[in-house]
Formats: C-alpha cells, sequence, structure tokens
C-alpha cells in the first residue's frame, strides 16, 4: 500500500511511520512521498535517511505566490494536491502540516478537479491529519499548550491526541483513534509534551493502519 505523508517540521511522526513500514503495524506498505512546505523541515531529512530513502518534495506556500502573483493559497493548495495524487497514494497523512488546506486540495483529492490535463482522481483519496487535542477541544494551533494552561487553570481533568479524517472544516473530520492523555499536576509542560508526542508517535501508526485497512485491505 502507498502512503504519501505532508509534514512541516522535525518529523518525529513521520518517523514513527517510517519505523512502522512493514512490520505488523503497517505490512506490505510504502511512503512514496514526504512533501514539506518548510525547506528547513528535518522531516525531510529523516526521508533521506531512511532505508530505502524516500523521494521529498518542497513547496512553500510564499515563494510560491511570489513566483506567481496572481495565484492564490487555493491554487497552491491544488499544486500541492497534484503533486501528492501523481504518485497514486492509497492514503495521504497530514503529520505535523503546518498549514491550513483550502478546498482546493481537497477538491483535488476527492477528484472534484482534474490534477492533470483533465485527467481526475477516479477515486476519493482518504486524508487523516493527526492533532494534538481531543476531538473539538482546541482545535487550530498551539492545542498542547492551550490544554496544558487550562489544566493548569482547573479547567480540564486531562487531555489527548487524534487521528481525524481531513475534511473541508478544520480540525473537524470523522475521528479515526482518539487517545486520552493525562496532565500530571504540577508536571512541567516538556515533560507533559513528551508523554503527548509519544502518544501521537502511536495513534498515528494506528490511525494509517486502520484506514489502509479499510481502503486497501491485504489479502
Ligand atoms: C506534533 O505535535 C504535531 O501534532 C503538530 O506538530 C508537532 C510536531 O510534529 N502538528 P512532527 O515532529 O513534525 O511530526
Amino acid at each position: 500500500r502507498r502512503i504519501v505523508v505532508l509534514i512541516s517540521g522535525s518529523g518525529s511522526n513521520l518517523q514513527a511511520l517510517i519505523d512502522a513500514l512493514n512490520t505488523p503495524a503497517l505490512p506490505q506498505t510504502r511512503i512514496v512521498l514526504v512533501l514539506s512546505n518548510r525547506k528547513a523541515a528535518y522531516g525531510l531529512t529523516r526521508a533521506q535517511q531512511a532505508n530505502p530513502s524516500i523521494p521529498t518534495a518542497y513547496l512553500g506556500l510564499q515563494p510560491y505566490l511570489k513566483a506567481n502573483p496572481d495565484r492564490t493559497r487555493y491554487d497552491y493548495d491544488v499544486e500541492v494536491a497534484k503533486i501528492v495524487v501523481k504518485e497514486k497514494p492509497d492514503l495521504i497523512v497530514l503529520a505535523g502540516w503546518m498549514h491550513i488546506m483550502s478546498e482546493g486540495f481537497l477538491d483535488v483529492v476527492c477528484g472534484e478537479k482534474p490534477f492533470d490535463g483533465e485527467e481526475k482522481v477516479q477515486k476519493s483519496i482518504p486524508v487523516i491529519n493527526l492533532h494534538p487535542a481531543l476531538p473539538g477541544a482546541f482545535d487550530g494551533a498551539h492545542a498542547i499548550e492551550r490544554a496544558y494552561e487550562a489544566f493548569q487553570k482547573g479547567e480540564i481533568a486531562h487531555t489527548g491526541a487524534m487521528v481525524h479524517r481531513v475534511v473541508k472544516e478544520v480540525d473537524r473530520g470523522e475521528p479515526v483513534v482518539v487517545q486520552q492523555v493525562e496532565i500530571k499536576e504540577g508536571e512541567p509542560i516538556e515533560a507533559f509534551e513528551e508523554r503527548l508526542h509519544k502518544t501521537e508517535w502511536e495513534i498515528i501508526v494506528k490511525g494509517a493502519a486502520k484506514v489502509l485497512d479499510e481502503v486497501a485491505p491485504i489479502q
């Protein structure tokens, strides 16, 4: 089965996927492309250093808009989708992808817009996103810090992380895997964050495996 992974940063979740390839957790699966919207994303290095190495691509929003002044963010997202869809993935994983997708991305990935000439995606490709919070809790950026603050104020008893389907409303897709994460009284945010990231590394693999088994089960 073929996965494309989109990243923006360190790629520790990408690394979790790489380490799980062709183990019982993710059998008969390849990552066929890692695309980043940040040139300096260490995740690109992780892909290049994987064995076998994984093809990488970079496309930054600002450079794209500068090079194409008449184009919009929608066009950028279409461009990202075209690069991704050309690899014929069974699953697209947003792992630490720090860019809110406009409809341009899903329009191509769901087959509503052509990606090559008139060629459209025949069957909608599932997209999952990792988000370090529980469904509907802390949508958007800095979810980890916001959960930690809320805990300090006694507003929440715990938090969590989830892998969810990507739909047109941000961080609102149907959850695929949800895992609660405790916050311990008085623990520094670094310790909490480390535990939360470890949870993300587990659920990103579980989430990918679950969706792949739905769309491309191993016979
Ligand atoms: C993770 O907490 C992810 O949920 C968030 O970015 C953090 C770093 O991810 N979006 P990675 O190390 O780049 O995979």
